[in-house]
């Protein structure tokens, strides 16, 4: 069984191919806290990396798994560039559970994260072909359960950022709000946000509605660049169109949550 996160459709892109190479089934994390694993030989996890740790959605879920203990597990984490302690902080939870980790690796994708940031389109065609191919082989090695990191040791960065006290600081500014004023009610923002965070309220326009963010947002940022408007902004700020990322091979209709 392959669990995974997703906001902008990376890490389900990657999940999805891996299930379709080693022939295993697809769940998001969010079905698999309701489902049972028990029977599974091999529990996969595919998420990305959030300001070099995994997203709080991602640790929050992982712990409330309850998992065949002698599965093989192997993690495969998405990023822009860097994972810092995104596989130690899960594989943490994981031992607590009895749990040890087989196989993780890491793949460069194209990054969603800071606005603007990483979408020339030269270097996402770089990442999206050496990805493919990094795929083959990660694929290979699964179905071949192989026992192997590719991945770097945890680093300060990462500690750093889970500081409490950082987070407390630094995650309010980065959080999506609505611009009412842009917003014309068409919920796509609510049907890829993966926490169901989003809801519609009334607003200014009566007869549309407004989306409306609220206090769950684990900054997938999904809602920024699905948004048809360019409605959702960060510290005040609209993402413009051109800078929008999604997975290309994506629709808004996986992320829906069942
Ligand atoms: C809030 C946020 C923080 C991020 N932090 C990092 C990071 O620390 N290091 C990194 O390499 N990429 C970082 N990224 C980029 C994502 O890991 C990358 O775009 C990932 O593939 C997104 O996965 P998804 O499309 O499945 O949501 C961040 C993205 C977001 C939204």
């Amino acid at each position: 069984m392959i669990l995974w996160f997703s906001g902008t459709g990376n890490s389900l892109a990657i999940a999805r191919r891996l299930a379709t190479d080693t022939g295993d089934t697809l769940m998001s994390l969010y079905d698999a806290v309701r489902s049972d694993l028990s029977k599974e030989s091999t529990i996969g996890l595919v998420y990305p990396s959030y300001y070099f740790n995994p997203p709080q959605a991602v640790t929050a879920l992982v712990e409330r798994l309850s998992l065949p203990r002698n599965a093989y597990v192997f993690i495969v984490i998405t990023c822009g560039a860097q994972t810092g302690n995104s596989v130690w902080a899960v594989e943490r939870i994981l031992r607590k559970k009895g749990l040890k980790v087989a196989y993780c690796h890491k793949i460069r994708v194209p990054d969603c994260s800071a606005i603007g940031f990483g979408r020339d389109p030269n270097m996402q065609k770089w990442k999206f072909e050496r990805y493919a191919s990094r795929l083959d082989v990660i694929s290979s090695h699964i179905k071949a359960k192989r026992h192997s990191r590719y991945y770097g040791a945890p680093g300060l960065a990462g500690w750093i950022c889970a500081l409490p006290w950082v987070k407390r600081r630094t995650l309010p500014l980065l959080q999506p709000a609505v611009d009412e004023h842009k917003c014309i009610g068409c919920s796509v923002c609510m049907k890829v946000c993966p926490q169901g965070n989003i809801r519609m309220k009334e607003g200014a326009k009566a007869d549309t509605g407004v989306a409306y963010i609220s206090d769950r947002c684990v900054q997938c940022l999904s809602c920024v660049h699905f948004c048809p408007q360019q409605a959702v902004v960060i510290a005040g700020k609209p993402t413009p169109k051109k800078h929008q990322y999604h997975n290309p091979q994506i629709k808004i209709k996986d992320l829906i949550r069942r």
